[in-house]
C-alpha cells in the first residue's frame, strides 16, 4: 500500500481535476478516427475532462490518440475493472482512472498505484472499503437506478468525509440537481456524446450542447 502523503496527493488531484470540470463525458468509441475530432468538439465546447471508457476494443488507442494529439484535454481511464485496467491507465498516461466497482483485487491494486482512482460504490459496504484504501472520492453508480439523489444522501449521513462522483442516468434534465448536493464533486454521463452522434460524425452539435451544458451546470 502506498503511504499516506501519496494518497492525499491522489485525491487532491481529483478533486483539482473533477472539482474544476464539474461535468465528465463519459465517451464509448468504437472507432479511434472518430477519437481526436470529438475531443476536440468537447473541448471547443469548453468540456476538457474526458472519460475514455474501457468498453471497445478502440479505447486505449483512442484515448492515447486524444492524449497525444488533443493536449487541451484532461483523459482518463473509465470502466477499469483490475489491477491490468489499471496498468493500462498508467502506461499511456491517463490523468486518472475511474471504476462502476470496488472489488477487493482492484483497490488494493489502486492503492500501489500512482494514477489517480476513483472506485464505484453503491453500497455502505462498498464505501466502507473504499474509503479504507484511503480513496474519499468515489463513483456513485448507477445514481439514477440505484435510488436516486436521496439514496446518495442516506451514504453520504455516517461518511460526512467521501465526496462523490454520480454518473448513471445523469442527464441535461437532472444534471443541476445532482451538482446542488454539497458533497457532490461532479456528475458523469454519456448523454453528451451520445454514440449514434459520434457515429455520424456530429461534431458540431455536440460542441453546442458542450457549450450549453457548461453554461448552466459550470458557469
Ligand atoms: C458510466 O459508466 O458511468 C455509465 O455507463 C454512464 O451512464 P449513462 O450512460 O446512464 O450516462
Amino acid at each position: 500500500m502506498t503511504d499516506h502523503s501519496t494518497s492525499v496527493s491522489r485525491q487532491e488531484a481529483l478533486v483539482r481535476i473533477l472539482g474544476a470540470a464539474r461535468v465528465v463525458p463519459v465517451i464509448t468509441i468504437d472507432g479511434v478516427e472518430d477519437a481526436v475530432p470529438l475531443a476536440r468538439s468537447l473541448v471547443s465546447g469548453g468540456i476538457r475532462v474526458l472519460e475514455i471508457t474501457l468498453r471497445t476494443s478502440a479505447a486505449l488507442e483512442a484515448a492515447k490518440a486524444i492524449i497525444a494529439e488533443v493536449p487541451d484535454a484532461i483523459v482518463g481511464l473509465g470502466t477499469v475493472l483490475n489491477g491490468a485496467d489499471l496498468e493500462r491507465a498508467a502506461s499511456i498516461d491517463a490523468k486518472f482512472a475511474l471504476s462502476p466497482g470496488a472489488t477487493p483485487e482492484l483497490l488494493q491494486a489502486a492503492s500501489r498505484s500512482h494514477i489517480p482512482f476513483v472506485p464505484g460504490i453503491a453500497t455502505a459496504s462498498e464505501l466502507m472499503a473504499a474509503l479504507a484504501h484511503g480513496f474519499e472520492i468515489v463513483k456513485f453508480f448507477p445514481a439514477q437506478q440505484a435510488g436516486g439523489i436521496p439514496a446518495l444522501r442516506a451514504l453520504a449521513g455516517p461518511f460526512p468525509n467521501a465526496r462523490f462522483c454520480p454518473t448513471g442516468g445523469i442527464s441535461a434534465a437532472n444534471a443541476a440537481e445532482w451538482l446542488s448536493e454539497r458533497n457532490v464533486v461532479a456528475v458523469g454521463g454519456s448523454w453528451l456524446c451520445p454514440v449514434p452522434d459520434i457515429k455520424a460524425g456530429n461534431w458540431d452539435s455536440i460542441t453546442a450542447q458542450a457549450r450549453q451544458a457548461m453554461d448552466i451546470l459550470a458557469p
